[in-house]
């Protein structure tokens, strides 16, 4: 159920961006009883957690916490979900990467995500990956073992469908300085699925899809024929319960050309049942994002529910090694 790769686990359950930049929690969202109930269970089973993107600098987006005017960019929308145009604010890599280095150190498992900014140039956004790398190398030393590369922000600058090309040549370059590190490259509902065999074949060894769906791609029914609320902003990217007809059709089509790759699959779960049907359609983890504003209770049913079953797996395994040694 979980991913076991490179001599690490991945929980069979994960935490994608939901906790911030540095995988402890958001400012925001500290006041919270049941954010903070959904850090316990986190905690508590000790659950991967994908921190928010990083650029290798610091970036002003379309969201500032100190800004109330900019608010308006995180929106709830339809059942469970949610709409927004974050644009990726963060404080750049060097000093995420030291936050990340003190969840660490107080015992979550945390994995960092970065965002290499192509509309700079191929060339240049690949040398700030590289140079990216190095700072959580030097932060975050043996614990440094994987990066998650998003590829796929509806919010940003890039054209996600154009920078395909870009992301392959990222993924080799990476590859070759740092032959050993797990890569693990997040997709979106606009890329074909050979995309993702593309970069396998470029050096990724997990593939974790889908981000958030463009508003314009929003299936009609769950569109309601409407406006963007965050037209201003370009549409905006939508996430939670209206998503997961589309993200489950994406990623049951997408074990089908990578049946080998290990694949976390995620998109619109918001409680225990959309975790199962992802695991019944092959994925070997399921991420969870929205879930943990919109209906955290669900979310941490879902967190319960597959770490018990994480846990008798285990027990089960125990008890076959052992039988094998008795004649
Ligand atoms: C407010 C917000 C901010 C997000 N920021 C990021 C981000 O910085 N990097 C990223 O890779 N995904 C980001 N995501 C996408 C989520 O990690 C997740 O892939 C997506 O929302 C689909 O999963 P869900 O339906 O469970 O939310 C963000 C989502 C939301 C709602």
């Amino acid at each position: 159920m979980s991913i076991k790769i490179k001599g690490h686990t991945i929980s069979n359950v994960v935490l994608s961006t939901a906790m911030g930049h540095s995988g402890r929690g958001m400012r925001e969202l500290f006041w919270s009883r049941d954010y903070q109930n959904v850090k316990k269970a986190i905690k508590r089973n000790k659950l991967t957690i994908f921190a928010k993107s990083s650029t290798y600098r610091k970036h002003k987006g379309n969201f500032r916490l100190f800004n109330p005017f900019t608010w308006g960019c995180i929106r709830r929308f339809g059942y469970n979900g949610m709409i927004n145009a974050y644009g990726l604010t963060n404080d750049g890599t060097k000093v995420n990467a030291q936050k990340i280095a003190r969840a660490i150190e107080k015992g979550d498992n945390v994995i960092p995500n970065f965002y290499p900014q192509f509309a700079i140039g191929r060339r240049d956004a690949i040398e700030e990956a590289i140079y990216a790398m190095i700072e959580y190398d030097a932060y975050l030393r043996n614990y440094f073992w994987a990066v998650e590369f998003n590829f796929s922000c509806p919010n940003a600058e890039e054209r996600i469908q154009e920078n395909m090309q870009d992301a392959l040549a990222c993924v080799s370059a990476v590859r070759r300085e740092k032959p050993q590190l797990c890569q693990i490259a997040k997709i979106s509902i606009v890329h074909p699925h050979e995309f993702a065999q593309r970069l396998v074949d470029a050096g990724v060894d997990i593939v974790h899809a889908i981000n958030t769906i463009p508003h314009g791609l929003l299936s009609k029914g769950e569109r309601e024929n409407r406006k963007s609320p965050l037209w201003k902003y370009g549409g905006g990217g939508v996430s939670g319960g209206p998503i997961f007809p589309q993200a489950f059709a994406y990623n049951e089509e997408l074990r089908k050309v990578i049946p080998k790759t290990p694949i976390i699959m995620g998109g619109g779960v918001t409680g225990p049942t959309q975790v199962r049907k992802y695991f019944a359609a092959g994925a070997n983890a399921v991420s969870m994002c929205t879930a943990i504003r919109t209906c955290p209770v669900e979310a941490i049913n879902a967190i319960n529910e597959y770490a018990a079953e994480e846990a008798a797996y285990e027990q089960i395994g125990e008890i076959i090694n052992k039988a094998a040694f008795i004649d």
